[in-house]
């Protein structure tokens, strides 16, 4: 069997191969490890992975494999290439750790190749469809609420307004979720598809609101996903000219998370969540499941059972199809999450 780790980096993935290796090896099989995600593949990097070498790596962030974001692995050639190499190694099953690209390059090699390969969803972005969670997702959310409350330690300080610029790429997760965890005043993705002119209204009502007299506030925390269509720095500089109209002397700061949040530690959830998707992946190659992916309590009842009550294994068609759809705000997934932190968010900045 053959492992890897592709696309952005994710608390957990070491978690993950260290389970498959040993779920591997206790079935009789040897487990190679590919350096560096698909580019890796492309260069036959890879070396076997013996008990030893992945004992006690789960508490590790990153991926020791390494990862890339290959550019010639999706092409016609990237892909043969590919083929051949696996064909030359004896490669019987594959194992791809990762997120939405990813899934989409082991659904693409899966047409060519004859032995199963299984994905197993790790992305800090949560934009996986059919999958609760994806690896690293926890970890990440923890970091931004540390981050916040750090900083609402300082705006309370200085009695100052702050954005928050948090990652997910397209999808607005971490935002919600960290955002009503870190007692946010107001939170803002892309989802919400609100349009900017009352999006400002919004944010302009509640400075003034939170900075009067009688409400007195210390402190606005506003969490923004990446994925916005709006920028941190043009919300930053339209809201200060309204603070310096509404509520002279008080300042509004920005602070962009950026790629603090996807290192660290993996939080036990993560190791956890990783132990048993990849658990479920090695069985599944061994069982000769194609085209698959583990998937985390499905929000809906989708899939086949595994021996893990927790985890079922999803065409990885249907869950690029619903990836899509969570991404384009049709899927009831993205629907619901959207439903929830509105509700979370009716609560805020009062
Ligand atoms: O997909 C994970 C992610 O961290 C996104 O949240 C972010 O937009 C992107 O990767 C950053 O990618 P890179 O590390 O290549 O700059």
């Amino acid at each position: 069997m053959a492992v890897l780790t592709s696309g952005g980096d994710a608390p957990g993935m070491n978690a993950a191969v260290r389970c498959f290796v040993m779920a591997t090896a206790a079935a009789g099989g040897v487990v190679y490890g590919v350096r560096r995600g698909y580019e890796g593949l492309l260069d036959d990097d890879m070396v076997e992975l013996g008990l030893a070498d992945v004992d006690g790596i789960s508490r590790h962030g990153g991926t020791l494999l390494g990862s890339a974001r290959s550019a010639l692995f999706p092409t016609e050639a990237g892909q043969e290439a590919a083929t051949e190499v696996l064909a030359a190694r004896g490669i019987e099953g594959l194992c791809v750790i990762g997120g939405n690209g990813s899934l989409t390059g082991a659904h693409r090699l899966g047409d060519r190749v004859d032995f199963p390969i299984v994905g197993v969803p790790a992305s800090i972005d949560n934009d996986v469809g059919f999958t609760r969670l994806s690896i690293g997702v926890d970890t990440a959310v923890n970091t931004i609420v540390e981050a916040c409350d750090r900083i609402s330690d300082t705006a309370r300080a200085h009695r100052r307004a702050f954005v928050v610029e948090v990652m997910g790429r397209y999808c607005g997760y971490l935002a919600m979720r960290a955002g009503v965890a870190a007692d946010a005043d107001a939170i803002l993705f892309a989802e919400r598809e609100q349009p900017e002119s009352q999006m400002f209204e919004e944010l302009e009502a509640l400075l003034t609101r939170s900075f009067s007299r009688e409400r007195g506030k210390k402190r606005v925390l506003i969490v923004m996903s990446e994925g916005l269509p709006t920028g941190s720095g043009e919300l930053v500089r339209r809201l200060q000219a309204h603070l310096d109209a509404a509520a002279p002397g008080v300042g509004i700061r920005r602070t962009i998370l950026g790629h603090v949040v996807r290192g660290g530690s993996p939080s036990a959830l993560d190791r956890m969540l990783a132990q048993r998707l990849a658990n479920q992946a090695a069985r599944a190659l061994l069982d000769g499941k194609r085209d698959v992916m583990c998937a985390w309590e499905p929000p809906i009842d989708v899939g086949t059972a595994t021996e893990d009550p927790s985890v079922r294994l999803l065409p990885l068609d249907a869950v690029l199809t619903e990836t899509a759809a969570m991404l384009d705000v049709t899927s009831i997934a993205t629907r619901r999450r959207v439903a929830l932190v509105n509700q979370a968010t009716a609560l805020l900045g009062m």
